[in-house]
């Protein structure tokens, strides 16, 4: 029997990490966070001065970049070149600097190239901003999340603070994720856009559990 790709797509922080690593826990499928991807391909920007402008480099930098996940208990774990970066590429100078990265062109066909290789016979749900659209246009189930804005901020500003960082404001939060969606949806290669056939998903007033249900019932019938 073919491998599932389950493909959740969505905003800044809506909450399609947790809801991807809940669905791939209960299936026991691989959980891919494609976002950690591009937020470490950003941090070893910034790391070595890599001018996005100049594509030999940008090319170059590429070929000097290994990523690999540990997933621990489904909680997703990136390497970046052998060092554990889950942690770093969640605060704000990666934050602050992984759209522009994210909208190059070469960037882009390389992450995707990695992902669609990771789900090519694996049982997998990837998380992002395009895998229902460009990366795995075939999928047979979609999912595009959405939630409030300000109670997005909230949710990322807790999850900061939960690990130790006291220095990001909640207006910082609020004001870096409506630069991300604007920037992610307005770029030119592969924007941020439903998939006509994702179902849409908006959590503004629904628990973990409930969300991780209405997945499972659209899932479940395919297995
Ligand atoms: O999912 P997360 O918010 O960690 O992703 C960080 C950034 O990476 C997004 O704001 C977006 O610019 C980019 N991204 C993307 N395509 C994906 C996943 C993330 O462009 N599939």
């Amino acid at each position: 029997k073919k491998n599932l790709v389950v493909a959740i797509d969505g905003y800044s922080s809506c909450g399609k990490s947790t809801l991807a690593k809940a669905l791939a826990k209960k299936l026991a499928f691989i959980y891919v966070d494609s976002g950690a991807m591009y937020r470490a391909v950003t941090l070893f920007f910034l790391r070595n001065n890599v001018d996005i402008t100049d594509d030999a480099k940008v090319i170059d930098a590429l070929q000097h970049i290994e990523l690999n996940f540990h997933s621990r208990d489904y909680e997703s774990h990136i390497t970046l070149n052998g060092e554990e970066v889950s942690d770093e590429i969640r605060l704000m100078p990666v934050s602050e600097n992984v759209s522009e990265v994210s909208a190059h062109k070469i960037v882009r066909h390389e992450m995707v190239k990695q992902q669609q290789r990771m789900g090519k016979s694996k049982n997998i749900v990837m998380d992002g901003r395009d895998i229902g659209t460009t990366v795995f246009p075939d999928a047979p189930i979609k999912l595009f999340m959405t939630a409030d804005p300000k109670i997005r901020a909230e949710r990322r500003f807790k999850e900061l603070q939960s690990k130790g960082n006291d220095e990001t404001t909640l207006e910082e939060v609020f004001e870096n994720l409506a630069h991300r969606d604007y920037a992610d949806t307005t770029r030119k290669e592969s924007p941020l856009v439903r998939a006509d056939d994702a179902i849409i998903l908006d959590n503004t007033n629904l628990t973990p559990q409930e969300q991780l249900d209405f997945a499972l019932q659209r899932v479940e019938p395919l297995l």
